[in-house]
């Protein structure tokens, strides 16, 4: 495969994930990541979400019974379907651990690479997502609007000092016709993540960002930039040790006393080099998390922000019901949550399945759960029994099962989930107050 690039405003279907997660330095998503959460959901034990940096620090900080946000961004254009759900349930997830949940409006990037309006973003943002959100069950939480927020467009400002042209035309293949908004769009993107380490929004911790890996080039920039406004550097030296670096020349001295105070008071050893601003710990198996969080709260007393580098996981994405990319701006690939029952039956009717071309076909070789979307269904929202999902696999792989009785199974279930949500959504109307900042 050749080299590719991810752009986070086109529509290419990133359907290689290990490649990306090879070329993009993205870590896999395994059991050991999940197998220690409470419940973990079904995303998770079906490999859905495959990928992620840092997840350890969320782990960490769960396990510790430590304060972590999680993050994410809602993109207010065109309307929700299912593929957008697979966000919701994580978000939900994690609010059910006792994560600081943070969800912002991006009514500037709608505006800035869509074509909204701000008011047209608003109320798309509101009637197709926040409702759904609160009706499918997310409790009350963080959400706003990144034009309403000015901590946020503000410190995607400051941010930015450390960014340049370079930089952002090689992530984001700008060129001198792309419109300045949309050059500031990522850097509003940073304003969100990081936001939420600000004093006032709970300080620094682990922040986690559950996206679709078309998102990546965001994480790895809003990452980059965390580091760079830093007043240390962590870096493991040659001989294998770590080393604590102050980076600028203001207040170097009294930046490595309080480190070294810091790392002493966590019973670790130093060898101190004053005239290289550098501390090198001298044991081994060293918590670098807590020292990490240590350094980042020594960093706000001396008017850095101390962001930890956030985390991140990738989720896959759905196939559309056509076989084509799911997208909004084509109802016939998707599932939306407003549909009515009988829109949702007619789009199911005519979806791609993996079954063989006559039933006789079927019955002696077997379909293709694997490239069949009513199964994607199946494995990514309707059926929670892994049991009973394995035995639709098998069955399909054996001649055993029927497409159409798939089909009427699927159309059955979405019914009941569209209905019981349309009346949530009525109900969730009255709630917005309690969910928007
Ligand atoms: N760019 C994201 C999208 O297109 C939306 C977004 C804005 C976002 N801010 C975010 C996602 C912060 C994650 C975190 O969907
Ligand atoms: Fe898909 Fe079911 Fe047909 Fe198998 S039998 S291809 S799972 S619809």
């Amino acid at each position: 495969m050749e080299d590719l690039k991810i752009d986070p405003w086109s529509t290419t279907d990133y359907s290689d994930y290990a490649h990306l997660r090879e070329q993009f330095g993205i870590q896999e998503f395994k059991k050991e990541h999940w197998k220690s959460l409470p419940h973990p959901p079904l995303l998770f034990r079906r490999g859905i979400v495959f990928g992620q940096r840092d997840f350890y620090r969320v782990i960490q900080a769960i396990q510790n019974k430590k304060k972590w946000a999680m993050m994410t961004g809602l993109m207010p254009s065109g309307k929700m379907h299912l593929g957008h759900k697979m966000v919701i349930d994580q978000v939900m997830y994690y609010q059910s651990l006792g994560a600081d949940i943070f969800i912002g409006v991006a009514d500037i990037e709608a505006y800035a690479t869509r074509g909204y309006t701000l008011p047209e973003a608003k109320k798309v943002a509101l009637e197709e997502y926040i409702i759904s959100y609160i009706a499918l069950g997310l409790k009350p939480c963080n959400i706003y609007f990144q034009s309403q927020q000015k901590e946020v467009t503000d410190l995607g400002y400051i941010l930015a000092k450390k960014a340049n042209w370079s930089e952002v035309t090689s992530i984001y293949g700008f060129t001198g016709a792309t419109n300045m908004a949309h050059v500031f769009a990522p850097l509003i993107q940073c304003g969100d993540i990081l936001h939420v380490q600000m004093k006032k929004y709970g300080g620094p911790r682990p922040t986690l960002v559950p996206v679709g890996v078309d998102q990546d080039p965001h994480i790895r920039f809003t990452r980059d930039i965390a580091q760079s406004h830093r007043l240390y550097n962590v870096a493991v030296a040659k001989d294998g040790k770590p080393g604590i670096f102050v980076k600028g020349k203001k207040d170097s001295e009294k930046l490595l006393d309080k480190a070294q105070e810091a790392v002493q008071k966590k019973g670790y050893s130093i060898k101190r080099i004053t005239k290289y601003n550098a501390l090198y710990i001298q044991d081994k198996n060293i918590d670098m998390d807590a020292i990490d969080r240590a350094l980042a709260k020594i960093e706000q007393e001396y008017g850095g922000y101390g962001f930890i580098l956030p985390s991140s996981t990738y989720h896959r994405f759905m196939t559309g019901l056509t076989g084509e990319k799911m997208s909004s701006s084509k109802p016939q690939t998707a599932i939306f949550l407003t549909d009515t029952p009988q829109e949702a039956q007619k789009k199911m009717q005519s979806a791609k399945t993996g079954g063989a071309t006559s039933l006789a076909e079927q019955k002696k070789y077997g379909g293709n759960p694997n490239k069949c979307v009513v199964y994607e269904l199946f494995l990514y929202h309707l059926l929670p029994d892994d049991k009973q999902l394995t035995e639709i696999y098998e069955k399909c792989r054996n001649g055993e099962q029927r497409c159409g009785d798939c089909k009427t199974l699927a159309i059955e279930m979405i019914t009941k989930f569209l209905e019981e949500l349309e009346g949530k959504r009525k109900e969730a109307k009255d709630k917005l107050d309690e969910y928007i900042n």
